[in-house]
């Protein structure tokens, strides 16, 4: 089946065969599709679509192109969460070692930065000497000893995800609503969790704008999740700012321990993460109320026990045995940091954390091509939220950069990212909506 074939007859609309899908899928896995050829049949199912048959043939055919993990043997429910994506999404970081904490198991594997949104994998690896990759039994061994361990896909999980995400990130090619589905899907399919949970963002820094948008892609992941066997639920949340208060890899590690240690805890990145923690405790059969779940999730993470489990993941995973207790003694450091001032007096209206992901790309923290190493030391702290009130001169946010050039450039996108009015503007909610196969 020649893969020009099969590119035109999505360009021109039609829907695909499953044998079609399977030559698509089987050419990601072996090299035998070029990245153009990948790069185009991207963009034709961005812009025809795949009707719902068609994605779960994506999905699952992505899904079949490697191994598909066992956890039989594991004493307690193996569950996930998975975000579609957003700015200053740290949450996962907090997330697994929460649930594991309250008895789940959660083998929580990972993606690089797509698009303009960070990747958990990339933030990970800011931590020297933590493998992020590592062979199935260290992996198992984690999992089973911790209770969680956040890695990357390994070559031989979903390998046809991993040479389409990375084709999708650099082509314009990740708004799909079948292309996102079957990416993540295929995934925490292959990692053979008993339920799952998805975050899926709303707003300009997430992939889907829009409430609509989002609402779809979220129902499409619950039903297409359940189709395959899967328990899934989803949680609609808020992307028109970054989530945490740092974006970036290393700077949101830190940040991420600052919120386990309860030295800092940015109050939305807590509601969120605590909710995902309740959806996922309720999912996987450890808590029967909403209440009962908040109640576990809370209690392991102000008791210090989550942020425990995250130092003994890290070393399991040949990261230094005091990260939690050193983390900046660790983790790499910019050379140059530089606040942006607000132009004036006011209040932040308005933050277009799209562009905030894309200034973090332009330090070096994000690729432009998928051969691209990354800085992980760069990116933004300190970010102002929405409601925050601004002094003429005072910060915005402060930059970690390579170079006072790259420093002042990100400064500029910065700046022309925050809208600052007179008036405080109404609060949003967080957490928008849940979507569970019943509805
Ligand atoms: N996350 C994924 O794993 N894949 C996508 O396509 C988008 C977000």
């Amino acid at each position: 089946m020649l893969p020009q074939e099969i590119i035109r007859r999505k360009r021109d609309g039609k829907a695909l065969t499953g044998e079609e899908i399977c030559a698509f899928t089987a050419g990601l896995a072996d090299g035998s599709w070029s990245e153009g050829q990948i790069a185009a049949l991207a963009m034709a199912v961005l812009l025809n679509g795949m009707d719902a048959a068609e994605g779960a043939a994506l999905t699952l055919a992505m899904r079949d192109s490697g191994s598909v993990l066992d956890w039989s043997n594991l004493p307690g429910p193996v569950t996930d969460k998975h975000s579609t994506g957003g700015v200053g999404d740290n949450v996962s970081l907090m997330l697994a070692p929460i649930v594991a904490a309250c008895g789940a198991f959660v083998p929580m594997i990972s993606g690089r930065g797509l698009g303009h949104t960070g990747g958990t994998l990339d933030k990970m690896d800011s931590i020297p000497g933590y493998t992020s990759q590592p062979d199935q039994k260290r992996f198992a061994e984690t999992v089973r000893k911790v209770g969680c361990a956040i890695i990357g896909q390994t070559g031989d999980l979903a390998p046809a995800d991993k040479r389409f995400y990375a084709v999708r990130d650099v082509t314009g090619t990740v708004e799909s609503i079948p292309l996102i589905t079957a990416s993540i899907l295929s995934k925490k399919l292959a990692a053979g969790l008993s339920s799952l949970v998805l975050d899926v963002k709303s707003g300009n820094g997430a992939f889907m704008g829009d409430a609509r948008a989002a609402r779809k892609l979220a129902e499409n992941l619950v039903r297409v999740a359940g189709e395959a066997g899967l328990s899934a639920s989803a949680l609609i949340t808020d992307m028109n700012q970054p989530l945490a208060s740092a974006a970036g890899n290393a700077v949101e590690v830190v940040n991420a321990v600052d919120f386990l240690t309860g030295e800092k805890r940015d109050r939305r990145l807590e509601d969120v993460t605590l909710a995902l923690a309740s959806e996922m405790l309720l999912a996987s059969g450890i808590a029967t109320t909403t209440r009962e779940a908040y109640d576990r999730a809370h209690e392991a993470l102000e008791s210090g026990r989550a942020a425990e489990r995250f130092g003994q993941m890290v070393s399991a995973l040949g990261g230094p045995g005091d990260f939690v207790e050193n983390p900046d003694k660790h983790l790499p450091r910019a050379s140059v940091t530089l606040p942006v001032p607000a132009a004036n007096d006011g209040f932040v209206s308005a933050i277009d954390a799209r562009a905030v992901g894309i200034g973090v790309i332009g330090l070096g923290g994000g690729r432009r091509t998928p051969q691209d190493t990354i800085d992980h030391s760069v990116g933004f702290t300190d970010l102002l939220p929405l409601g925050a009130e601004t002094k003429h001169g005072e910060p915005l946010c402060m930059v970690h950069a390579s170079s006072e050039e790259s420093a002042r450039r990100a400064a500029r996108i910065v700046s022309s990212a925050y809208d600052i009015t007179d008036a405080k503007p109404r609060t949003r909610k967080t957490i928008l909506r849940r979507v569970t196969a019943e509805i």
